[in-house]
């Protein structure tokens, strides 16, 4: 019976001591479990437009117990579902976590064309020439005309490019056809006409390589030209700055003595890119002018300068931009002036980043 008792009272004692150590244990597994354990919670939206930069610490909302590792930008480019595997520090190690993205398309192509496209009666036109399109998808898109026309019947057309991108997104934009009887224009549509040998392009008297003077045009400069000239002076000069014409109108038979004077010193090619050959020079229009010292010394001065930023409120450009030689076909030339009209010249002027008139127009400037 006594040993009995022994046997059960030792039983008791390894229990409980049993039971201690596994609460302990139990205790030590909660606590080291806990102390891995980390939670990530996303964003609400896991939609993300293709082809666009998204760092995956755009999409985490918040991390408990932990911090990203790597802020990765994720591969946006293609479209559908997409795993995005990330690792999590906790404590110093990292742990993987991972979850699930979507990738979309909700925007449409864009058109860029012209709202007019012209063509003679009875010339075939290709319309989608006169369009390109661009998608964020950057998939091939095609584009579409809608409506009917006649290049055969003279009269305008009302119809519409289409373009829609894989996942069904669309841009109509409606254009006109215009068939007309034959009229030249510019690449950009201006209409060209010849009076007596004179071009004027969207009614301006337009001279350069192409488009040349007959020997008898011009006696001086315009009224216009002097005038908007005087005004420029008189305000330059309130600033104390000096500025005179130094070469104006040049007739035909001036210019041709001058240019051949430049071939005999400089040789034909070398003259071509800074002198017009007799019935090329706008200074026979009467026009444009030379201010000041005629060389590149000018561009530096404060007169330079002034001109340079200011001229276009008189109505004058800077005919032959610096770096637009192959444009213009000369080059730079900052005492140059060509009188075109405070509109024309605001547009040109374009915040100091001048567009020459052939940009403008869309035309060459080439000797044949
Ligand atoms: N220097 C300009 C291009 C002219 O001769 O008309
Ligand atoms: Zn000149």
């Amino acid at each position: 019976m006594k040993r009995k008792r022994k046997i059960k009272k030792k039983f008791i004692i390894f229990s409980i001591i049993g039971l201690i150590v596994i609460i302990g244990i139990v205790i030590l597994a909660v606590f080291l479990l806990n102390k891995n354990s980390f939670s990530v919670k996303l964003v609400k939206d896991l939609d993300i437009e293709i082809n666009t930069e998204v760092k995956v610490s755009s999409l985490i909302d918040n991390i408990d117990n932990g911090e990203l590792v790597d802020d990765i930008t994720i591969d946006t480019s293609k479209l559908g579902k997409k795993d995005v595997k990330i690792k999590i520090d906790v404590d110093g190690k990292e742990e993987d976590y991972s979850f699930k993205v979507n990738i979309v398309d909700t925007i449409a192509p864009e058109l860029t064309f012209n709202e007019e496209v012209y063509t003679s009666v009875g010339n075939d036109i290709d319309l989608v020439d006169n369009v390109t399109v661009s998608d964020n998808s950057k998939e091939e898109i095609e584009v579409t005309v809608l409506g009917d026309y006649d290049v055969n019947t003279i009269g305008e057309y009302e119809l519409s490019y289409v373009a829609k991108d894989s996942s069904g997104n669309e841009t109509k934009k409606e254009f006109t056809l215009v068939v007309e009887d034959n009229v030249e224009r510019t690449s950009k549509g201006y209409v060209i006409e010849n009076r007596d040998g004179v071009t004027y392009i969207d009614g301006l008297l337009v001279v350069n390589k192409t488009y040349s003077l007959p020997s008898w045009y011009g006696d001086g400069l315009t009224s216009e030209t002097q005038s908007a000239f005087n005004e420029m002076e008189a305000d330059a000069s309130a600033l104390g700055l000096n500025i005179y014409i130094s070469s104006g109108y040049r007739s035909y038979s001036t210019q041709d003595t001058i240019y051949n004077n430049y071939v005999a010193v400089d040789g034909q090619a070398e003259a071509d890119t800074y002198s017009a050959r007799a019935g090329y020079s706008e200074h026979q229009t009467g026009l444009a002018f030379d201010l000041n010292s005629i060389d590149d010394s000018f561009t530096y001065t404060d007169e330079g300068k002034w001109v340079n930023a200011n001229c276009y409120k008189y109505g004058f450009i800077i005919r032959y931009p610096k770096g637009k030689d192959d444009i213009t076909g000369y080059m730079h030339e900052s005492w140059h002036l060509r009188y075109v009209g405070e509109e024309l010249a605001t547009k040109l002027y374009n915040d100091g980043d001048w567009i020459t008139l052939e940009e403008y127009f869309g035309i060459t400037s080439k000797y044949q």
